[in-house]
């Protein structure tokens, strides 16, 4: 029986599992890595770290899951967005990769606006705004930092895509990851030769660009020994980690929302069409369904949050739950569930790492406001969890003003496990949220559209129908929709009124 492998090049570790070719996960397995921080604000990990934890994730999954290697018919790549492996001409790796959370380009985003002729032509371009975590502010800021590895440039390519030379020797991409290099005509789906012109940038530095379910190659002989897997084995293009953790959510129709919370919180939408919102404060790129796209927000802390206000003020309770054997976030719910709705007046604004949506804006810091002697730990914990579902909301009011339709609203990532983030949620947003059977994200989906580009599915929606159901609902309760509706317009204006205040506090740190 073929089976299928989907390989999620994370920012923590590589996650690698089977599928067989019922969408069943057969065995799974992660390896960390770790991620460099030479100066404030910047972040770094060597390709050779992400090409070992590939190794030894594909080997342990394949003795775990007793595979023959001839049973492995494809693998789908998945991984961290927006990072820059720079190659010479000799493929070797000329310094560490820039990763998606480095904020180093601010200057160099500047100078793409400027380049393009100004925001608005840049958004018509490559339907995005320049952002520091971006890949063709990365380019600039080699070309501009370090001339001399920019000399030796010959190729750059996004993490999961430096994998897939390893594999098949290919220089190749796919329309999803693609579209977050702010380098490709996304309306288009092809690379855009404008603003490659205006840059400077010659387009040989970049693969060829594929659609997500499509083979890209078979493994090379020396990647099939060092695998334990045959040359017969297909790669196909896979999706940047975002489309590829929506479509493990079978976000693959119009109407179907998911939110998700990890250490990022990720709205993500599915979209007939290319609909673009002229401010650039949600991202628009095409989606791993052929012909389709998806809109984005990202909340940068999300689940960090409540696991920075974890690890800086719980240890004793923390303490208290390995004792008990359970989870302190579980004895932190229990402490939160009790408060109402609105944590009486107490707001917290997520931006620990600066933030993206809808604001994009690195200066942006973290705060809890309208603090008085009544409130307590559960009320502090209730209002971080609100304060990232308001968020959240900022996105998906952005969506809904874009005429893009949201009937049904699936809660993924680790957030979606717990009852208080998923009864949040439903009353911040007013609308029902189900949870589903599939909870392995990226390394899922990309393992589905494996399963598509060897001919399994014949397509990605049929792999999704075939795999992922609703197994629970969470309606939103009246009285805290009410409570929400009135404390949204102040969760907004909070951003509004400390933006000048955001901005000196960081001028200090500099
Ligand atoms: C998406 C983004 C992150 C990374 C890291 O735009 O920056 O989700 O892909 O996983």
């Amino acid at each position: 029986m073929p089976c299928f492998l989907g390989i999620d090049v994370g920012t923590s570790g590589t996650k690698t599992l089977a599928i067989d070719e019922r969408g069943k996960i057969l065995a799974d397995a992660v390896e960390e890595y770790p991620l460099y921080s030479p100066k404030p604000l910047w972040s770094e990990q060597d390709p050779d770290d992400w090409w070992r934890a590939v190794v030894a994730t594909v080997r342990s999954v394949m003795s775990r899951a007793k595979l023959k290697p001839a049973e492995v018919a494809g693998i789908g790549l998945s991984g961290q967005m927006h990072g820059s492996v720079f190659l010479d001409k000799h493929d070797r790796v000329i310094r560490r990769a820039l990763l998606w959370n480095d904020q180093r380009t601010q200057a160099e985003c500047e100078e793409i606006e400027r380049r393009a002729g100004g925001r608005k032509k840049l958004i018509k371009l490559v339907a995005n705004p320049a952002l520091t975590g971006f890949t063709a502010p990365k380019i600039l800021w080699l070309r501009n930092h370090e001339p001399r590895n920019f000399a030796k440039l010959a190729k750059v390519l996004l993490p999961k895509d430096e994998i897939r030379r390893r594999l098949t020797g290919e220089y190749a991409t796919e329309v999803s990851d693609a579209s977050g290099m702010l380098l490709l005509d996304v309306a288009r789906r092809c690379w855009s030769k404008p603003l490659l012109a205006k840059l400077e940038l010659d387009e040989s530095l970049l693969g060829r660009c594929y659609e997500s379910d499509e083979v890209t190659g078979t493994l090379t002989a020396a990647a099939a020994r060092e695998l334990g897997l045959t040359t017969d084995c297909r790669v196909v293009g896979g999706a940047g980690d975002c489309a590829a953790g929506a479509i493990g959510n079978g976000i693959v129709q119009s109407g179907v929302l998911s939110t998700s919370i990890g250490t990022s919180g990720v709205m993500f939408v599915h979209s007939d069409e290319v609909k673009i919102d002229p401010e650039g404060r949600i991202h628009t790129f095409c989606h791993a369904v052929r012909g389709k796209w998806h809109m984005m927000g990202v909340t940068l802390s999300a689940g960090g949050s409540l696991q920075w206000f974890r690890n800086a003020l719980c240890r004793e309770l923390k303490a208290e739950a390995d004792r008990r054997g359970c989870s302190v976030y579980d004895l932190l719910a229990a402490e939160a569930e009790p408060t109402p709705a609105g944590a009486e007046g107490l707001f917290f604004l997520p931006y620990l790492s600066g933030e993206r949506t809808p604001h994009a804006d690195p200066d942006a810091r973290g705060c809890f406001v309208g603090l008085t002697l009544a409130h307590g730990r559960g009320h502090l914990v209730r209002a971080i969890v609100e304060g990232v579902a308001y968020s959240l909301r900022d996105a998906l009011e952005i969506i809904r003003g874009l005429d893009v339709p949201v009937r049904q609203i699936r809660a993924g990532g680790g957030g979606s496990r717990s009852p208080l983030w998923r009864q949040v949620q439903a009353d911040v947003f007013g609308q029902k949220v189900v949870s589903l059977n599939a909870e392995e994200g990226p390394a899922f989906g990309v393992a589905l559209l494996a399963a598509v580009g060897c001919g399994t599915f014949k397509n990605i929606q049929e792999a999704c129908t075939a795999t992922i159901r609703i197994v629970g609902e969470t309606p939103p309760r009246r009285s805290a929709v009410q409570a929400y509706d009135r404390g949204f317009p102040i969760y907004r204006q909070l951003y509004g009124s400390l933006r000048d205040d955001f901005r000196s506090i960081a001028g200090l740190a500099r």
